[in-house]
């Protein structure tokens, strides 16, 4: 089968916070990378995202901030709109679901399906609360956790303890809205019998081996599991959404993955009104989402099923989602501030968007989840773009100039050497495209620095700079070389760096060149003058890094501030207490356990004895500092062998909420070494 045309798609994002670098390295950043290589190459493609600004967290983010849902996405929707445009994202629309033709095609598609018999209409007992007169959503109830105890547990999950609930489950439940306590009644919606429809998924899924493994994976795994696909409802009772055009539904909407994936089509429409059906409709159209790893279901299964139902419409050819992106070893989290913002960084960084999109696609999390540190950040500007890229391009052009006044000069006799690489060179485009039509990012921009590597060690190989002076017919070839070689990295890194690529073109004083031109090794014509020099990139300092790195430990240190307790554990005994011996004592010695990075070996004086004990410490202490620190130690636990070394007991340590340990000590210097703790 071939393609005519390609509709890629970018997960919408929700319009209730900013963008940040989970976010680009999931799913942005490719789908970019994938869309300007396929424009380059003269590929008929669209682009297609906005702003998902339904569903019940916008219009509890409203209710925190004492406003509306429609004023909480149109400040997102601009925000995200801006940042990225200023990332070089280069959406053909960014349109948003609030919109006029997206209620109307929501609506519509919603109407044929029910017109068609799709649906099935199921009664069933939802928390009501009669005071605000309305029936609310899982996150709108919230109650004891019966895992845990946890008195703000959500109607859908509890946060201290990770359970998943559904709210009948919760001990005293009670509205977020007044307060009250919500009473179960009967609602009527509609579902999507996604269980009847199982087989013809199945089908669709099990042509699909060729998806990612991540992916397929996950589909199958959804298909096969226990109880198969379920029955899911695809109208709501909420007063934000999509009104759902049938009688007797008033006061619901459509359920918010119900209408966001419809979001590709309106925005394809407002792209292009008169032709979108081509886009959405004609079988030699390739269907592409980007997305994350946690949409994969509504876009493998859900949304295809719906698609199916409705028919006329196309499925989708492959769903490459990425794993997830962590940051300096934790999960990204908006409600913790633990990311880096899309907006801010621009602001941080001016200039530098080129930076980030090469570290994020260096690092993508494209078969596992992968961690964002700045470390790398600086390393990957500062080692790679500049050391390597820039750094070949600089030499190139401030010679060009220095000896050609600026005119690129005559390649009269290649060398044997010369020859190699402009072959070399010629075969850069194909490996990167192949590497980018597999998905595979990450090794398609190690490509493309191979060719930025190979550009300088040409350079430092032949050493024009020396033989300048002995042998100046010479140099005139090698420098040709290396413009051709300057000029198409031009080329190959424009859907990667696309700012680096412009800013290149016009260094070289040329038009940009699409992709074809790669292949070819003359593009830097004779006789040509290229513009006056200029740096490609600018270092990373340590000080850019450490205001970063100081911001994120002022969210740590917040967090850890909002953090509640643990809460108090069930009653225990005196007795039982006192069969502890808890005393003081003393650190001799201190040496990290071999092959490990947590624990250390410690010999105590416990004013009877000295003994050794094994302590999981090492990543908050290092040996060397803690010599001659006072600590208490539970001495008459049972002995245990720990990596083959006998623990004679166990330091007692204070943990914080972010799982920190600090040692815990008398603090006046008379307590002797074996004094008891009670
Ligand atoms: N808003 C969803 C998220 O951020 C993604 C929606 S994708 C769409 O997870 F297909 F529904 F549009
Ligand atoms: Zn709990």
């Amino acid at each position: 089968m071939t393609f005519k045309r390609t509709l890629v798609t970018a997960a919408l994002p929700y319009a209730n916070g900013p963008v940040h670098i989970g976010h680009l390295a999931g799913c942005y950043l490719p789908s970019d990378i994938y869309v300007r290589y396929l424009r380059s190459s003269g590929h008929d493609v669209k682009f297609i995202c906005g702003s998902d600004e339904h569903g019940v967290p916008i219009t509890i983010k409203a209710k925190k901030e004492n406003t509306t849902p429609q004023a909480i996405v149109d400040k997102y929707h601009k925000i995200m709109g801006d940042a990225f445009k200023e990332f070089g994202i280069s959406f053909d629309i960014y349109s948003r679901t609030s919109s006029k033709t997206h209620h109307q095609t929501a609506s519509d598609f919603f109407k044929t399906l029910y017109d068609k018999g799709a649906f099935t209409e199921q009664t069933t007992e939802q928390y009501y609360d009669e005071e605000a007169k309305q029936f609310l959503a899982d996150r709108y109830i919230v109650g004891t956790c019966p895992k845990c105890s946890n008195d703000n547990a959500y109607g859908d999950q509890c946060e201290k303890c990770g359970t998943s609930l559904s709210p009948t489950e919760l001990i005293n439940p009670r509205s977020t809205l007044s307060g009250s306590k919500p009473v179960l009644k009967e609602t009527k919606n509609w579902f999507l019998p996604l269980d009847k429809l199982s087989p013809k998924i199945k089908n669709y899924i099990e042509q699909h081996k060729d998806w990612k493994p991540n992916v397929y994976g996950q589909c199958k795994s959804w298909l096969d599991s226990g109880d198969g696909l379920q029955p899911r409802a695809m109208t709501r009772d909420l007063d934000w959404g999509v009104p759902v055009p049938v009688q007797g539904a008033e006061g619901k909407v459509l359920y918010v993955w119900f209408d966001a994936p419809i979001g590709y089509i309106s925005a394809t429409k407002d792209l292009i009104p008169n032709d979108w059906q081509k886009y959405w409709k004609d079988k030699e159209t390739r269907l592409i989402h980007f997305i994350g790893k946690d949409n994969i279901v509504f876009h493998c299964i859900i949304f295809p099923a719906m698609l199916m139902e409705h028919g006329d419409f196309i499925l989708s050819d492959n769903v490459p989602a990425n794993e997830f992106l962590n940051l300096e070893g934790d999960k990204i989290s908006t409600s913790r501030n633990w990311a880096v913002w899309l907006h801010e960084y621009l602001q941080d960084f001016k200039d530098k968007q080129d930076a980030l999109r090469y570290t994020l696609c260096s690092n993508a999390p494209e078969t596992k989840d992968n961690d964002f540190t700045w470390k790398d950040f600086q390393a990957r500007n500062n080692n790679e773009l500049l050391a390597i890229f820039g750094n070949f391009i600089n030499r190139t052009l401030v010679l060009t100039h220095k000896y050609y006044e600026g005119k690129v000069p005559n390649a009269t006799n290649y060398t044997k050497e010369d020859l190699l690489v402009l072959e070399e060179l010629a075969k850069a485009p194909e490996k990167i495209s192949k590497a980018i039509e597999q998905f595979r990012f990450r090794e398609a921009v190690g490509e493309l620095m191979n060719v930025a590597r190979l550009g300088n060690k040409y350079l430092g190989d032949t050493e024009p700079w020396k033989l300048i002076k002995t042998n100046e017919e010479r140099v005139k070839t090698i420098m040709n070389v290396a413009l051709q070689i300057s000029c198409n990295l031009a080329i190959l890194c424009e859907p990667f760096l696309p700012f680096t690529s412009q800013k290149l073109f016009s260094l070289l004083n040329v038009q940009p060149l699409k992709w074809l031109s790669a292949t070819q090794t003359s593009n830097m014509v004779a006789g040509h003058t290229i513009n006056k020099d200029e740096l490609l990139f600018s270092k990373v300092e340590d000080a850019d890094i450490q205001i970063q790195l100081d911001k994120l430990k002022k969210s740590k240190m917040e967090n850890e501030a909002n953090k509640p307790a643990q809460p108090i554990k069930a009653a225990t005994t005196f007795d039982d207490f006192s069969k502890m011996d808890i005393r003081t004592a003393t650190i001799l010695e201190a040496e990290l356990v071999p092959k490990t990075d947590k624990l250390l070996k410690l010999l105590l004086d416990t004013g009877v004895d000295k003994r050794t004990v094994v302590s999981g410490i090492a990543q908050y202490y290092k040996p060397q500092d803690i010599i001659g620190q006072n600590v208490c130690l539970l001495a008459n636990l049972e002995p245990r062998k720990i990596k083959g070394i006998e623990s004679q007991g166990m330091i007692l340590m204070a943990e914080n909420a972010n799982g920190e340990l600090s040692f815990v000590a008398p603090v006046k210097d008379e307590i002797k070494n074996g004094s008891s703790v009670k």
